[in-house]
């Protein structure tokens, strides 16, 4: 029975790994031979001092950039082989983004804004109304969804960014430095939805972060030096 059991756990354990990826910069080494695996329902922090190659390997982990070497793989998929078609609708699916500075489109509301991804991902325009309604109502923003960008506060506009990774509901969200634009009060607010979002659906989460709190509630600190990681980091 053992030997049955033990394959499915590690199948599940690894949902993204990382297998000896290296990028470079001109004559620049940023990443210099990470390996790194997330586990579904997974809250990890990557931290770090400023130059350490953290944003990079967000980056690549979150197919936005390619790495020179090595391989990474979504469960049992390597997404090297596929093409850059291929891959951005495996983006679009898969993954959600939040950066620190919303990057909202300001032209839009917050509804539009949410349904984009979705609308993008092929869905109806009625389904993907749907579906923003429903995940900026879980985040208490119901009241808000005519409002532009530019009319909503900062905590406001980070959730709706929220809203917007999570719309297609991804296997992972990576997020750089959500929180490094909030003040205390929406800081906390926004680490507590990730807490409860994976409470609710089980959501995965890669967070790069300076912010010691934060690191300190996820399950598992990365620390990343000189593109390398290592516990004695940091
Ligand atoms: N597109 C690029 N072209 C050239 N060099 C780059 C590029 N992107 C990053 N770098 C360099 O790679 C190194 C790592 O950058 P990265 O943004 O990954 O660091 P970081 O750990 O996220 O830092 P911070 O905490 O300041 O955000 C830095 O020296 C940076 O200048
Ligand atoms: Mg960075």
């Amino acid at each position: 029975m053992l030997t049955f059991v033990l394959p499915i756990y590690s199948i599940d354990k690894n949902m993204i790994s990382c297998k000896n990826i290296t990028k470079r910069f001109g004559n620049l080494e940023v990443l210099k031979g990470i390996d790194l695996s997330v586990s579904q329902g997974e809250i990890v922090a990557i931290v770090g001092p400023s130059g350490a190659g953290k944003t990079t390997l967000l980056q690549i982990m979150g197919t936005l950039d390619k790495p020179d070497t090595g391989e990474i793989r979504y469960e049992n998929m390597n997404i090297n082989q596929l093409r850059d078609k291929e891959l951005a609708a495996f983006r679009n699916k898969n993954i959600g983004f939040v950066f620190q500075f919303h990057q909202l489109l300001p032209e839009f509301t917050a509804l539009e804004n949410v349904m984009i991804p979705a609308l993008i991902g092929n869905k109806k325009f009625s389904e993907a109304v749907k579906q923003a309604k429903e995940i900026l109502d879980f985040l208490g923003l119901s009241d808000r969804l005519e409002h532009k960008p530019a009319a909503l506060s900062g905590g406001e506009k980070q959730r709706v960014a929220v809203a917007r990774a999570l719309v297609n509901r991804p296997l992972v969200i990576f997020a750089d430095e959500p929180s490094g634009s909030l003040d205390t009060q929406n800081k906390e607010e926004l680490h507590r939805l990730f807490f409860d979002l994976r409470k609710q659906f089980n959501q995965t989460f890669v967070i790069v972060t300076h912010d010691e709190e934060l690191a300190k509630l996820t399950d598992r600190i990365i620390h990343m030096k000189d593109g390398k990681i290592g516990k004695d980091f940091g």
